[in-house]
């Protein structure tokens, strides 16, 4: 089979195993708790249950391929017009219809700090596309470092707000530097994948307004807060201009039938949010106490995971929570060697993750 070279150099993605697998390969008789991932401990909205369980008996048709009613009500939602909104299946489809309609070019350079999402860079090379990848300062952006690297070939600039994995934001003034510097065919990518929780602290700024000058997308997902992952939908906010361009590379029924019933659904109930934030904000200070009590570093998150240093070799620290039960992210993939991430859980669960923590790490 003729296969490019840089395909034949991608790695599949690795997903875990499923809970009931992975209980029955390691013999664990007791619970199995997920903070890998940044899911919403509390699981979706009860209304947007309700919504899943209608929508059920309609999915012999396709799905509204423009997801009309959903559209409309994020629009009123947000104050921006049906024109400025895109959904997709995940904003990780979104990401790859940007790389789609923008990044089409041999030189086109893909710009952006890392650590940060990693699928910026697995599509990135999907697309064959040169990656720009400047160190993370502090674990955080390094605004100064990517306004130098912006060159008349920048074709695609990601910032991510609050950063995965390390949950530190991009300061509003920041952005504004970038989407100043840069070059006329440059898009900037503002992904907000975190914003309910982040919004919820003093000082993290809007930023949609930002969506209005030319080249700029934010991208916000029903993933997250909203405990929706498993049914894939995120949506961008742009101007017309892109949001067109990009619907001209989806997927016709990108967003299915039952995501759009229950993200309508989400978008009704404002006090699960409310409870998911505050769970989480309350998690957050419980793992700190925990953390700065155990002499465990942390960087300080404005989003549902926490970045931790063990001081010891992460995958070792990793394995063995695993065996107690424990799934989370080990960094040393990312090069943080002795640095994992935790997905802020449930109280219970952040219980258990402390209690196995002090087990492994003798402390
Ligand atoms: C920063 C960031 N952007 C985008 C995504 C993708 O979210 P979605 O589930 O909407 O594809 C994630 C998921 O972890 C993320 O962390």
């Amino acid at each position: 089979m003729k296969v490019a070279e840089h395909i034949k150099n991608l790695k599949p993605y690795q997903g875990g195993k499923p809970i009931e697998e992975l209980k029955r390969e390691l013999g664990i008789e007791g619970k199995i708790i997920k903070l890998a991932s940044n899911e919403n401990p509390l699981g979706p909205s009860k209304k947007a249950q309700e919504a899943i369980k209608e929508a059920a008996s309609g999915v012999n048709l396709y799905p509204d391929g423009d997801c009309y009613y959903l559209k409309g009500k994020l629009s009123k939602r947000l104050g921006v017009e049906r024109g400025n909104i895109i959904f997709g299946n995940g904003s990780d489809e979104l990401i790859e219809l940007l790389y789609r309609a923008f990044a089409t070019g041999e030189d086109d350079e893909i710009l952006y700090c890392y650590p940060t999402f990693v699928e910026y860079k697995i599509i990135g090379m999907s697309f064959n596309k040169k990656l720009v990848e400047l160190p993370l300062k502090d674990f955080s952006y390094d605004i100064d470092k990517l306004l130098e690297n912006i060159n008349k070939n920048t074709r695609i600039i990601f910032l991510n707000t609050p950063n995965n994995p390390t949950g530190t934001i991009i300061k509003k003034s920041d952005i504004e530097r970038v989407i100043s510097a840069k070059e006329e065919d440059t898009l900037i990518v503002i992904d907000e994948a975190y914003y309910e929780y982040a919004i919820a602290e003093d000082d993290y700024e809007e930023l949609l307004e930002l969506y209005k000058h030319e080249g700029v997308i934010l991208l916000r997902t029903f993933s997250k807060a909203y405990g929706l992952a498993g049914l894939r939908i995120g949506y961008g906010i742009a101007n017309e201009e892109i949001i067109d361009y990009l619907n001209r590379v989806r997927p016709p029924f990108n967003v299915n039938s039952v995501a759009q019933a229950a993200a309508l659904a989400a978008l009704d109930d404002d006090e699960h949010i409310k409870k998911s934030v505050e769970s989480n904000k309350r998690g957050k200070e419980f793992l700190y106490r925990e953390f700065e009590r155990l002499g465990i570093k942390y960087v300080k998150t404005y989003s549902n995971f926490i970045l931790f240093d063990v001081g010891e070799d992460a995958d070792s620290v990793y394995n063995k929570l695993l065996k107690k039960g424990i799934i989370v992210r080990s960094m040393s993939g990312y090069g943080y060697r002795t640095m994992l991430r935790v997905t802020i859980g449930t109280m219970d669960e952040n219980e258990m993750f402390i209690g196995g923590l002090r087990e492994v790490l003798n402390v």
